[in-house]
This record gives C-alpha cells, structure tokens and sequence, in this order.
C-alpha cells in the first residue's frame, strides 16, 4: 500500500486513489502535487508517476495508446468528463467495458476506485518502466 506522509488533520479530506485488485491506496494532496508531464495534470498517470506506482503508459500520456487503460469502479462524479480525444481512443482499448477510461486523461478530483484490466495486470509494479506488452494485448472488442 502506497501512502504519502500527510498531517493527521489531512486524512478526513484528502483525495484517495485506489487500484484493484491489488487494492493499493494512493492518497495526496492535490495543492501540492507537481505536474511533470505524465498525461494531464492531476490525472490518474500523472498520480501514479508522483506516487512511485507503475501504469502502463507507452505513449507518454500523450491519448495515443490505450495501455494506461482503467475502469473506474467507484467515485465516477470525482473525475473528469471524457472529452472527445479520450472517447476517440479509449473505443480502442482491450476489454472496454462500462467505466472505461484512459488513466493519463482522466482527472481526478476526489475518491475514486478502479480496476485495472486483467490484460495488463500482471504488467502493473511499484516503479516498473515501460515495456512492450506484444501480443499480451488482446484485440479491441467492436
Ligand atoms: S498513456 Fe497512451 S493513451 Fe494514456
């Protein structure tokens, strides 16, 4: 379980990111959390690069890839709407189900769960870099 260093006082407020089905917490203080190019600011990716724990991302977070693919189980009005380039990508992504989203353009505002696909589960490790995932990918459903 990965946890940030927070004042006692921060804990009834603070945002928690959590990961299934290994279900690590990440928790942080939005005022303070840099943005160092990893997806959007305050994202899903760019939390978990903060944080030392591994999403795939082999684009960059740049909404060209669908390797940083999450589906959100819980806390679903505590992130951002999906905007058009998201939407675009993510129809792409292996697995999509209802939740689906793209960790480096999804913002989170506040709690929020979600699973990681069991195509790249086994690809997810706390300060792991980048690897070509091959043919572990499955195909797109249409
Ligand atoms: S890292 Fe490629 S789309 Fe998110």
């Amino acid at each position: 379980m990965i946890r940030t260093p927070l004042p006692p006082s921060y804990n009834e407020v603070v945002p928690k990111l959590t990961f299934l089905p290994a279900n690590v917490t990440i928790d942080w203080d939005p005022d303070t959390l840099l943005y160092s190019e990893h997806g959007k600011p305050h994202s899903i990716l760019d939390i978990c690069m903060h944080h030392g724990f591994h999403l795939e991302h082999a684009c960059g977070g740049n909404c060209a890839c669908t390797t940083c693919h999450v589906v959100v189980k819980q806390g679903e009005s505590n992130t951002s709407e999906m905007e058009d380039d998201e939407m675009d990508r993510v129809e792409e992504a292996a697995d999509l189900q209802l939740g689906s989203r793209l960790g480096c353009q999804v913002v989170v505002t506040g709690d929020v769960v979600v699973e990681i696909p069991d195509w790249n589960r086994n690809y997810v490790s706390e300060g792991g870099g980048s690897m070509n995932l091959g043919d572990a990918i499955p195909a797109a459903k249409r």
